[in-house]
């Protein structure tokens, strides 16, 4: 492993050596590779990948070394005290040849028409060190290729065993999906069952194959590497904030590729945030302002549209207008909305719509652990979370510190699948998890400090308050570090920004009274991104409401009477503040469609339209210089308790592609099997006592909405309890707490 290569070390732990004459210092048990690497000398090479074991099975890193007999692998030969390596001698050329003539035997040499020409590394190696003629004159091997779900594409008998994609399925994702069958000149790679990967992560096995044997789905044939451009960006879809870039072919990002950063994603992506640019270009994509006008919507100029958007917004008195930020908006548009409520002095402005306990006026804090420092965590507690689908990535490097011994507890309404195994698991109601975790606290933390990380269902819950109660009092006595997971992959920036109620303001569900007359919403899809969506609905009905949207759609119109159409991040200028409270810049890599603007410009507009107070800036950067950056911390109250429901306790949770606009609207995320649609699930003993059985259908209702979902029954949801994906159109109608009854539906 690569473990000892990039630490600083004491003189003690060094070795020195001799690489074609420079002499490399490099942390005793590196491989020779590594010491070649940090010397910048190249050695050529397939298996051997910085983040996976070792597997030494390609034979290209082959090089010379004094006093041995024969060529070694760089990758699996550990440095000694003196060592003469030589990488350009005549016997290292010789076996570097040798092994690339064998690799090629077998391989198509399709390159001019190989969709990953261009950017093969095998292409690359064979290009520096093969020979210009194949010798060999006999048939190739052919292997059948597999269908791999909706994401990846798989192109087999390029494939030369190289066992990245193997190693990174076991190591890094730990879902073992891949690996080799049958044995010597027949092996193939593989998935043994023919079922699609189910990695939440599965992406990255596009990036660690060295040839086009395994290629992304859903940017193939759209355009070659070298006629795409690059731009920094950074992942949306949940706070963690992944370094990326945005691949465009001709105005339109076509594909997201990791950017490496040690300290947030490694290099590695999510699979939502590499395949969530497709719901970029759906059909319903906002591209013109729209203005009601007697219950009629027709298209409107940004002038007109923003001379009535102006107007509903002064129709009202400052208490009676509410402004509502998606909470992966950006800290740009954040000021600005805050520049605008300032303004207009309205008190009444919030981005946290998943929440519904503000007894603790809780806001987005960042985590007590950097994101690196997780995988040396010896306890790590999850408390009303399903990490693997709530933050991808953060999942991972609780699995890397699991292999390190780490000890993980879950503390959990349903029995999450992890990659890892659990320590302990408590499964329990969401009600209960208060009074679990205080009972389970002192008992798990340890002396550094456990890791708690606080999930969805914990942030969320209409008695939350009490959950980060207890999570508070260990944190202040010293018995875990807090994690409490953004709700939002901009809640922190948005918070420092100022999108919170001024004093004596609504918070976000306290808007959906009644009282407020006239709405801005910004980045919001009322039907699915609030978490009481049946109670915000009708308040957005009988209220006049503006919306800054990148989307169209019926529940929008049916609500909105000013419709002005805006970028999403890809396409837009923006700073995210992850779950460190690092703030990370994102470029613009794709067009803005039709008459679309930035959000800050249209806010901006707005703002002038209002006739406000003048602002001094113009552009952005004059924006970001005044951004002020605005303290805050959550309270400490708790909220009454609700009084238990005579039904089943709801569980809610997002499901991992259908977290925003964007992920609901990416066709091959939408395709992919973790998609499940939606589905009451609830204990066999549940089902049993009230006479329902699995595939069911059933009739769900709480009192303000109802939905008539397929049954499952399993026993890993606690009993008593109803697990309801959330933000499936069968289910959003459904408050995401309290108590839910549940029939037979009629046939
Ligand atoms: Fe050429 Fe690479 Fe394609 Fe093989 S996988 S045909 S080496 S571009
Ligand atoms: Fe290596 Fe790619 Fe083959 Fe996997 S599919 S073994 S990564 S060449
Ligand atoms: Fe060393 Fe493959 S890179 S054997």
């Amino acid at each position: 492993m690569n473990a000892t290569a990039d630490k600083p070390q004491a003189a003690a732990d060094l070795v020195t050596l001799e690489i074609n004459g420079e002499r490399v210092q490099i942390a005793k048990g590196s491989m020779i590779i590594q010491a070649s690497d940090s010397a910048g000398i190249p050695v050529p090479r397939f298996c051997y990948h910085e983040k996976l074991p070792i597997a030494a099975n390609c034979r290209m890193c082959l090089v010379d070394v004094e006093k041995t007999p024969k060529p070694v692998p760089a990758c699996a030969t550990p440095v000694a005290e003196g060592m003469k390596v030589f990488t350009q001698s005549k016997r290292a050329l010789d076996a570097q040849r040798n092994v690339m003539e064998f690799l090629l035997v077998n391989h198509p040499l399709d390159c001019p028409i190989c969709d990953q020409g261009g950017e093969c590394e095998l292409q690359d190696v064979s290009m520096g060190y093969g020979r210009s003629v194949s010798r060999y004159v006999d048939r190739k091997r052919v292997v059948p290729d597999e269908d791999m779900g909706p994401l990846v594409a798989s192109d087999m008998t390029r494939c030369i065993q190289c066992t990245r994609c193997v190693r990174f399925s076991a190591e890094i994702a730990g879902t073992y999906e891949l690996g080799g069958i049958y044995r010597g000149e027949n092996l193939q790679i593989g998935t043994f069952d023919g079922k699609p990967l189910m990695s939440e992560i599965s992406g990255n096995v596009i990036d660690v194959c060295p040839v086009g044997a395994l290629t992304n789905k859903v940017f193939r044939y759209k355009a070659r590497a070298w006629e795409l451009t690059a731009r920094q960006s950074i992942g949306y879809h949940d706070a963690l904030g992944s370094n990326l870039f945005l691949h465009s072919h001709r105005g339109e990002v076509a594909r997201a590729v990791p950017r490496d950063n040690e300290a947030v994603n490694e290099c590695w992506l999510s699979d939502r945030d590499r395949y969530s640019h497709e719901g970029l270009y759906s059909d319903d994509r906002a591209k013109q302002p729209m203005i009601k006008v007697d219950g009629q919507w027709r298209q409107a100029g940004w002038d007109e549209a923003l001379t009535r958007a102006a107007e509903i917004l002064k129709s009202v008195d400052p208490g009676q207008l509410g402004i509502l930020a998606h909470p992966s908006s950006s800290s740009e548009e954040g000021a600005m909305l805050a520049h605008l409520a300032e303004s207009m002095s309205a008190g009444n402005i919030d981005h946290r719509i998943k929440q519904l306990d503000f007894a603790d006026n809780a806001v987005a804090e960042p985590f007590d652990v950097a994101v690196a420092d997780i995988v040396n965590a010896k306890t790590i507690i999850l408390a009303g979370c399903n990490i693997r689908h709530e933050m991808p990535l953060l999942h991972q490097r609780i699995h890397q510190a699991v292999k390190r011994g780490a000890r993980v507890h879950a503390i959990n309404p349903v029995d999450f699948e992890f990659s890892f195994p659990l320590h302990s698991k408590t499964i329990v109601p969401p009600s209960r998890l208060a009074e679990t975790l205080k009972a389970a606290g002192n008992g798990l933390a340890d002396d550094a400090g456990a890791v708690l990380i606080l999930g969805e269902i914990a942030e969320n819950h209409g008695n939350a308050s009490h959950i980060r109660a207890v999570a508070a009092s260990l944190q202040r006595g010293g018995k875990v570090r807090l994690c409490r997971l953004p709700q939002g992959a901009n809640a922190i920036g948005l918070a420092r920004a100022g999108v919170l109620p001024k004093a004596g303001g609504a918070h976000a569900d306290a808007m959906f009274d009644g009282s407020i007359k006239s709405f801005l919403l910004f980045g919001i899809e009322p039907q699915f991104d609030f978490s009481a969506a049946a109670r915000a609905t009708k308040a957005l009905l009988g209220a006049k409401v503006v919306s800054c949207s990148a989307f169209v759609t019926g529940a929008l119109m049916e609500v909105a009477d000013v419709i002005l159409p805006i970028g999403l991040l890809p396409e837009i200028q923006a700073t995210l503040s992850n779950v460190n409270g690092v703030n990370q810049s994102a470029e613009a890599a794709g067009k803005l469609p039709g008459a679309a603007q930035s959000g800050w410009r249209v806010l901006r507009a707005l703002y002038d339209k209002a006739g406000l107070p003048e602002l001094a800036f113009t552009d952005i950067d004059g924006l970001r210089a005044g951004m002020r950056v605005h303290a805050v911390k959550s309270g400490s109250g708790l909220s009454a308790a609700a009084s238990a429901g005579s039904g089943f306790e709801r569980i809610s949770s997002s499901p991992v592609y259908r977290i925003d606009a964007v992920c609901r609207r990416a066709a091959a995320l939408q395709a992919h099997p973790l998609t499940l649609g939606a589905r009451a699930v609830m204990h066999p003993e549940d089902a049993r006592s009230n006479g329902l059985s699995d595939g069911m259908m059933v009739k769900v209702g709480d009192g303000t909405g109802s939905a008539a979902l397929p049954l499952s029954v399993s026993a890993s949801v606690a009993e008593g309890c109803v697990w309801i994906e959330s933000q499936y159109a069968a289910s959003a109608p459904l408050s995401q707490t309290g108590s839910l009854a549940i029939t037979r539906a009629a046939l």
